[in-house]
């Protein structure tokens, strides 16, 4: 074969530390992200290429029509709210990468994922490099995770994984974290961009030759970003981040890509003494603290992806000490957004935000980012200003414009019917849009076409 020899010969290639992109000869300077001295020499296995010719062989192009579409077998976890996220469960040979900041509680989701996957499906596979094996014993004693199914193992050294992997052949496998793998192919330390990227792809081969989904957990980096510029997000198929507010006791679960299901959904869980706790409703766990007729709190259906969530918005506005610029504290919202709501009060409504501090909040470390939360928010300062609380089972929702006009927002009907399943009888809404759901007998609708109107309609009742 005259292409054996030249494929014998160990190949090499340099990598950036700090973008990845990949060169097949060193430079001074990385030509992708224009940072000096940050190239590294990395030995490209054998076993890469025969097995990338491999997949290659067997797969031959084919005509649209005639490949299957079936959807791809799913194994649930059994924690639901896990799985939901996921699209149903967990894809044969699936990678997927579980990000979040350090301590919001990614060790402890996985554990008990692999423990529930571990009781239904077989054996699962729990490598920790953070750990030591007693530690994740003591957490794995504390959650009740103690399947028979599933194995503890702590190691950094890919190749000792893979080796483990062939000889236990678990259904599932979990890596925490791949910031603490290495591989000795490298001259680099474990967590630098060479090494992940090494490392990941040495695993997400693993994962797609035994059809084992795997699971990795990746630190968020000061600059928000896993490893690298989102280095591994291409690699994996599925990438969920754990989210919520560390002082806080909700935890948020979103697929941010899944190349087998929707990004729409989200997973709420609440961290106890035993673990995360699924939350199945969220809406009713959220506006459990709140106080009605209190001035300053407005409730809003927002979406989460397809889901509704009921959360509340809180404002307070106090005067400015004078000869200081007057402070904004938003938390949950968009700060841009809210500028633009409280510039639109001053403007249209001629309420006197601009010399106030405001403080704004959604309670619960929840963050809503969709414009339809601006009435909301529009109305919580305005209750917080005059001292005037807004009805107890009176809801609002809708996109603010420059104008003041209130827009109209996707979804209309279903979060109606969320406010009515929550004990809500009225919610104001965009005019346009909201003559397309009909009065239910269980929520009035009150259609908005402006922001003056809004007032009318909740403060002069
Ligand atoms: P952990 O899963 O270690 O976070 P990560 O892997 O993302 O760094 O969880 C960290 C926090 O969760 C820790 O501060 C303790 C808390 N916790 C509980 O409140 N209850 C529990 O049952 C467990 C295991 C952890
Ligand atoms: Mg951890």
């Amino acid at each position: 074969m005259p292409g054996a020899a030249s494929m014998s010969k160990p190949r090499t290639a340099f990598v950036c530390e700090r973008c990845g992109v990949e060169f097949a000869q060193w430079h001074g300077r990385c030509e992708s992200c224009g940072e000096w001295h940050t190239l590294v020499e990395i030995r490209i296995s054998e076993e890469r290429h025969s097995a990338a010719r491999r997949a290659c062989a067997q797969a031959e192009p084919r005509p649209a029509g005639e490949v299957s579409s079936e959807p791809q077998p799913r194994l649930p976890t059994g924690l639901e709210e896990f799985d939901r996220v996921l699209g149903g469960g967990v894809v044969p040979g699936s990678l997927a990468l579980v990000a979040g900041d350090p301590g919001i509680g990614k060790s402890t989701l996985l554990l008990q994922a692999a423990n529930s996957f571990a009781g239904r499906h077989g054996c699962c596979l729990y490598v920790s490099g953070e750990e030591s094996l007693s530690q994740v014993a003591l957490r794995s004693r504390r959650l009740q995770a103690l399947s028979n199914e599933l194995l503890l193992f702590a190691e950094t050294e890919v190749g000792a994984i893979r080796d483990q992997v062939e000889r236990v052949s678990p259904r599932l496998m979990v890596v925490d974290s791949i910031q603490a793998m290495y591989s000795p192919d490298l001259s680099s330390l474990p967590g630098t961009v060479s090494q992940v990227r090494d490392c990941a792809a040495q695993l997400l081969r693993l994962a797609k030759d035994l059809g084992m989904p795997t699971f990795l957990v990746g630190h968020v980096t000061k600059e928000g970003v896993v490893a690298g510029p989102r280095l591994l997000e291409h690699m994996a198929d599925t990438v969920l981040s754990l989210e919520g507010d560390c002082h806080s006791g909700y935890r948020i679960l979103r697929a941010v890509k899944n190349r087998f299901g929707s990004t729409d959904e989200l997973g709420l869980f609440q961290m106890t003494g035993t673990g995360l706790e699924g939350v199945p409703d969220a809406s009713a766990a959220l506006l459990a603290e709140r106080r009605a007729g209190i001035p300053g709190s407005s409730v809003v259906p927002a979406m989460e992806g397809t889901r509704p969530l009921l959360l509340e918005i809180q404002a307070l506005v106090t005067r400015a000490s004078p000869n200081v610029t007057p402070r904004r504290s938003v938390t949950g919202l968009d700060y841009g957004r809210a500028c633009l709501v409280l510039a639109v009060l001053e403007k249209r409504v001629g309420l006197p935000v601009a010399g106030a501090d405001v403080f704004v909040n959604i309670p619960g470390g929840i963050r809503a980012e969709e414009p339809a939360t601006d009435l909301g928010l529009a109305l919580a300062v305005a209750s917080s200003l005059h001292e005037a609380p807004i009805p107890r089972d009176t809801a609002c929702v809708g996109e603010v414009g420059l104008t003041g006009e209130i827009r109209s927002v996707p979804h209309l009907d279903r979060r109606l019917m969320e406010l009515a399943r929550c004990g809500f009888r009225r919610c104001l809404a965009p005019s346009r849009g909201s003559s397309s759901v009909s009065d239910s007998e269980r929520i009035e609708v009150v259609p908005v076409e402006d922001i003056c109107e809004a007032f009318q309609a909740v403060f002069s009742a």
